[in-house]
């Protein structure tokens, strides 16, 4: 129960609260913060080098002597047609002019995964806890990070990526509810429209598989996270609860944005990064949807679609966000955790 369990013990937690690594909107100052408030902080690794990745878990050890969580998501080698290329670009351009852009550039980006260098980073730096979305990385990085004792965790939007997770050796699987902000991490192709919300997907995922779940979606005060602790979770994984906080990586459109949402803002696509992920519906979304084009895979949409949002534009940036978005109050993050934690634990004893 709330708050010690096999997990809180396993990563010497004083609190089953883990703040979701966000990629660049997270900081080592608020991984510190959370960390230092007796939560799991983390760290987003993606397109990092191995050695900026090292730097970044090295500013992190000099705020915190806590726990740091560090993610990589993985993904394949995005593979393209001219024609499809093309046909973005064209429908791009008249927003590129608009904002004095120039051409549509070339689209950019390779395949995300774990590197012989970013493995010897990790060996060397033991990081508490590497977590991966979008399944895991090949077998041979899985078992040497974890025979250095380092905790694996991976997210799960099916109990059967769950079960599989488990099968190829994670310390604990994330049950990520549709209510999640961000991209989805689903790697088995199920459709969107067949997955389910954190309600109904926790529990079945606590029976499926015997490590420790986490209950990620729609998570964002002590009410939630009670009703997670109900559902059979070990800890909850928030990270729209986070963007808000001021130690986060958040352009002010996007905290703008997220002041004013509300529980029906938010829309999950695969149209701006071209990989499905829950976002505040804006004109670009929206332009995007309605040209009834493929996005190009992972990460070539996104860079095409980023330099939309450079100058701050709300209606043109990329403004990840879950459903819960309406409920998060701005305010530190050592606040957020401690009111979380005291409030859930308020909650949970009113019922012995
Ligand atoms: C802005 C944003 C970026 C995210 N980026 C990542 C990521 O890089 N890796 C990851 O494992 N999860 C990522 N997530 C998903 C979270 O791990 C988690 O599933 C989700 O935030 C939980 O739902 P909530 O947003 O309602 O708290 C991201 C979430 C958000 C909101």
């Amino acid at each position: 129960m709330w708050p010690a369990n096999r997990l809180t013990e396993r990563l010497n937690l004083k609190w089953p609260i883990v703040q979701a690594p966000m990629g660049t909107m997270t900081t080592p100052a608020l991984a510190a913060a959370v960390s230092n408030a007796g939560g799991l902080g983390g760290l987003g690794m993606w397109g990092l080098s191995a050695e900026d990745a090292g730097r970044r878990i090295a500013g992190f050890r000099q705020l915190s002597g806590g726990g740091l969580n560090v993610n990589f998501p993985i993904w394949p080698e995005p593979v393209t047609t001219q024609d499809a290329v093309a046909a973005m670009q064209r429908h791009l351009q008249p927003h590129y002019d608009a904002k004095n852009l120039g051409r549509v550039p070339a689209p950019q980006g390779v395949a995300s995964d774990v590197s012989d260098e970013h493995l010897a980073m990790l060996l060397e730096k033991k990081p508490e806890v590497v977590s991966f979305h979008f399944g895991l990385p090949r077998t041979e990085v899985v078992r040497a990070v974890k025979d250095a004792g380092i905790f694996i965790q991976s997210s799960a939007t099916t109990a059967a990526e769950a079960r599989r997770l488990e099968a190829e050796g994670v310390d604990a699987v994330i049950a990520q509810g549709t209510e999640a902000g961000g991209h989805r991490a689903t790697f088995t192709d199920v459709a969107m429209s067949m997955q389910a919300g954190l309600f109904a997907l926790l529990p079945q995922i606590v029976d499926a598989v015997s490590v420790p779940v986490i209950a990620a979606g729609g998570v964002s005060d002590g009410r939630t996270a009670a009703a997670a602790f109900m559902l059979g979770a070990s800890a909850v994984q928030m990270g729209t609860a986070f963007l808000m906080c001021e130690e986060a990586n958040v352009q002010p459109a996007h905290r703008e944005a997220l002041a004013q949402a509300n529980e029906s803002c938010t829309v999950v696509t695969d149209v701006i990064s071209g990989r499905p992920a829950r976002y505040i519906r804006n004109k670009l979304v929206d332009d995007l949807l309605s040209s009834g084009l493929k996005p190009l895979p992972i990460p070539k949409q996104l860079s095409l679609t980023r330099p939309l949002g450079a100058s701050g534009d709300r209606e043109m940036t990329a403004l990840f966000a879950g459903q819960s978005a309406g409920m998060v109050r701005h305010r530190t993050a050592a606040d957020l955790v401690e009111a979380l934690a005291q409030d859930a634990l308020q909650r949970l004893r009113s019922f012995n």
